[in-house]
């Protein structure tokens, strides 16, 4: 199949287990197809593998791929590393280093566009794509200057983390919102974010791995799995949000 014929992103029957402890499986046998312009979101009860999941597409060595592949436009990825999938048009939002000490919002973006894009863009290019982004993100402009996560609260980090997924035009976004303490005002980003970037891009691909239910409130994925103990056990349209929403996971445990 070639590259415009296969699916954007799909995970076959994956098996993920702690490089430290081979026979401890927490994936056991997961699938999951992305395709073009589709929105999907992974939902879990703690301790379902979900972390595991998104440390697994980052290529984290914290963890290993005992069965199974992993491609990204009909080409198998499972054994790439994290920039590799980043210069491909892969976003994990969850790659990027939690701080980095004297570096701007700005001069981050800069840096990793031009390896996304393997050319180097001037100050003045990267200063309007940003600029554009941060208006319609809604984003204070002082932002930019500032100094990459310190001090960042949930919500801000969440903004940097949908700028960085709007300036870097990827093809497939994978937004693990496990862990990061979101409030309201974090998952009306993530949601508000998502949107625009499809307004601007509609073919993106986009999966979103989260235990907060409440997103669903602010995002209309097209599809919802439900993960429990390392495998998929329910996939759906919006419908299922909707029961999940009146039922909690324990209808699924
Ligand atoms: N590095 C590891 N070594 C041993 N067990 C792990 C490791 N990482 C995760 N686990 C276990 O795997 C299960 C799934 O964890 P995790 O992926 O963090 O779940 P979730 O993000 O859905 O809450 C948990 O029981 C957790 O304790
Ligand atoms: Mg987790």
């Amino acid at each position: 199949m070639s590259a415009e014929s296969s699916p954007l992103f799909q995970i076959t029957d994956l098996r993920v287990a702690p490089t430290a402890q081979p026979t401890a499986e927490i994936l056991k046998g997961l699938s999951l197809t992305v395709d073009r312009g589709e929105v999907h979101a992974l939902m879990g009860p703690n301790g379902s593998g979900k972390s595991t999941l998104a440390s697994a597409l980052m290529g984290s060595p914290e963890y290993a791929t005992t069965s199974g592949t992993v491609r990204y436009k009909g080409e198998d990825i499972t054994d790439w590393g994290a920039d590799v999938r980043g210069k491909s048009g892969m976003f994990l939002a969850f790659q990027y280093p939690q701080e980095i000490a004297g570096v701007s919002v700005r001069q981050f973006l800069r840096q990793a566009l031009s390896e996304r894009k393997g050319i180097d863009l001037s100050v003045l290019e990267i200063r309007l794509a940003i600029m554009e982004w941060m208006d319609r993100l809604d984003m204070d402009p002082a932002f930019a200057d500032r100094f990459l996560n310190e001090g960042f609260s949930g919500g801000e980090k969440k903004r940097n983390e949908i700028l960085q997924m709007a300036i870097l035009e990827p093809e497939l976004a994978i937004l693990d919102e496990t862990d990061s303490g979101l409030d309201i005002d974090a998952l009306r980003v993530v949601a508000s974010g998502v949107n625009a970037v499809r307004a601007d891009r509609p073919e993106i691909g986009v999966l979103v791995i989260t235990h907060y239910q409440r997103l669903l409130d602010y995002l209309t994925p097209d599809f919802v799995h439900i993960i429990v103990d390392g495998q998929i056990v329910d996939s759906g349209g919006p419908d299922l949000a909707k029961r999940l929403e009146a039922e909690g996971f324990e209808a699924w445990r």
